[in-house]
C-alpha cells in the first residue's frame, strides 16, 4: 500500500508531479491561453465585481492561503485577507454579501472552518471551498468549489494536498484575472505553458533527494532552526518550519527574511541552522545579504537556489537545486526539497513521520 516507499509521507511527496497534474486536468487550455474551472463557473459574473476576497484556513492549509494571496493580488488585483479560522470565527469580522470566502481544507472536517464558513454564510457571503476530500463536510456546506484531486492523503503531515491546495489557488488567481481582464491572453499562454510543465519540474527537484539527505545528516541534531524568505517565498518558509517541528519535534521558524533583523537574528550562532528560500526572483538582491547577515553571525546555511546559481553558492553551506520558473510558480517548486529535509531529518531522529505524537489527520474539535 506504501507502493515500495518506507513510509506514506515520502510516497505522498513522490506523487506530486502527477497529484499536480490531476489537479490541473480538464481546467488549464495553454494554447488558448485559458482556465476552466466547472465549480465555480457560476459565480464568472460576480467575480468581475467583487472587493475582496477572505481566505480561511488553518495549519499547512492556511500557507497555502498566503501564496494565493500572493497570486489573487498579483494577476487579479483583488485585495485578500488570509485568516486563520479559528482566530476569524471569534471576532466580530465585518463580512458583506459582495464579500467572496474561500475556505481551504484538506479535509474538509475542520471544526474552525466549518464554524468561519457558517459564520460567514449567515452573514451574506458567497463560499468557495478547496477541499481535497470529495463529499467531506465543509464541500456540502459551501456555494461552490475546487476539488484539489490529489488522492487520499495517508501521512498526517500534509505534503501533496498542500501543492494541490497552492495548484487550485493558482488557477483560481488566473481564472479571476480572466474574468476581470486583467490579463492579457498572451501573458496566460505564458503563463499556462510555463505551469503545464510545473510537474516534470517537481520531477526534476526529487531527483536532489540523496544530496538532501545528506543535508539533513548534517542538522539532525540541532535544537532549534530557521526558515528565511521573501514574497511567496515567505509562506514556503512557514510551511517548511512546520513540516520540521511536527514531524521531527525540532523547533523550528518561518520568518520573512527580513523580519530577521528585528528579533530572531539574536538566536544565531554557530549552532542555528538558517534555511533560506534564495532563488532567482525579485528578491534574490535582498535575500543576499539576510544570507551575508547570517553568516556574519556564523549560523549554518542551507539554501535553496535556482539551478545554475553562482552567487548563493558563494556563502551557503549547503545549497539545493530547483528549476528556474516564473515567481508565480516558485511556492510549488521550493516546497519539495523542504518537505524532504524535514521527512529526513525525522527518520533520522527515529521519528513516527506518519504519525507524529498528538497529532490527527482531521481536527474534528474545536
Ligand atoms: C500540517 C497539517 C495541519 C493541517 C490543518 C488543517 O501538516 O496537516 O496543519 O493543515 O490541521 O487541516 P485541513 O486542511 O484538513 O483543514
Amino acid at each position: 500500500e506504501k507502493g515500495g516507499f518506507e513510509h506514506f509521507m515520502l510516497k505522498e511527496i513522490y506523487e506530486q508531479p502527477r497529484s499536480i497534474k490531476d489537479c490541473m486536468r480538464g481546467r488549464i487550455y495553454p494554447e488558448e491561453g485559458k482556465v476552466q474551472l466547472g465549480g465555480i463557473k457560476e459565480f464568472a459574473e460576480k467575480l468581475k465585481n467583487i472587493d475582496r476576497i477572505i481566505i480561511v484556513a488553518c495549519g499547512t492549509s492556511w500557507h497555502a492561503g498566503l501564496v494565493g494571496e500572493y497570486l489573487i493580488e498579483e494577476y487579479a488585483r483583488i485585495p485578500v485577507e488570509v485568516e486563520y479560522a479559528s482566530e476569524f470565527r471569534y471576532r466580530n469580522p465585518i463580512i458583506t454579501e459582495k464579500d467572496v470566502v474561500i475556505a481551504i481544507s484538506q479535509s474538509g472536517e475542520t471544526a474552525d472552518t466549518m464554524a468561519a464558513i457558517e459564520m460567514a454564510k449567515e452573514k451574506g457571503a458567497t463560499i468557495f471551498g478547496i477541499c481535497n476530500v470529495a463529499g467531506a463536510s465543509i464541500p456540502r456546506l459551501t456555494h461552490a468549489g475546487v476539488y484539489t484531486h490529489a488522492g487520499p492523503e495517508i501521512g498526517v503531515a500534509s505534503t501533496k494536498a498542500f501543492t494541490a491546495q497552492v495548484t487550485v489557488l493558482t488557477l483560481m488567481a488566473f481564472y479571476m484575472a480572466q474574468q476581470k481582464g486583467t490579463i492579457t491572453t498572451s501573458k496566460m499562454i505564458e503563463l499556462l505553458t510555463e505551469l503545464d510543465n510545473i510537474p516534470e519540474k517537481i520531477q526534476m527537484s526529487l531527483e536532489s533527494n540523496d544530496l538532501i539527505k545528506e543535508v539533513a545528516a548534517q542538522i539532525k541534531d540541532s535544537t532549534n532552526c530557521l526558515f528565511l524568505g521573501r514574497g511567496s517565498g515567505f509562506p514556503v518558509a512557514l510551511e517548511g518550519a512546520l513540516k520540521l517541528k511536527e514531524i521531527s519535534y525540532i523547533h523550528a521558524e518561518g520568518y520573512p527574511a527580513a523580519e530577521m533583523k528585528h528579533g530572531p537574528i539574536a538566536l544565531i550562532d554557530e549552532e542555528m541552522p538558517v534555511v533560506f528560500i534564495a532563488t532567482q526572483n525579485s528578491s534574490y538582491e535582498k535575500v543576499i545579504s539576510n544570507i551575508q547577515e547570517v553568516k556574519a553571525r556564523k549560523g549554518k546555511v542551507i539554501a535553496i537556489v535556482t539551478q545554475g546559481d553562482t552567487e548563493v553558492k558563494k556563502m551557503a553551506d549547503y545549497c539545493i537545486e530547483i528549476p528556474d520558473a516564473n515567481e508565480a510558480f516558485l511556492p510549488l517548486l521550493a516546497t519539495i526539497p523542504l518537505q524532504l529535509l524535514s521527512y529526513h531529518i525525522a527518520v533520522m531522529r527515529g521519528c513516527n513521520v506518519d504519525q507524529p505524537r498528538n497529532l490527527a489527520k482531521s481536527v474534528t474539535v474545536e
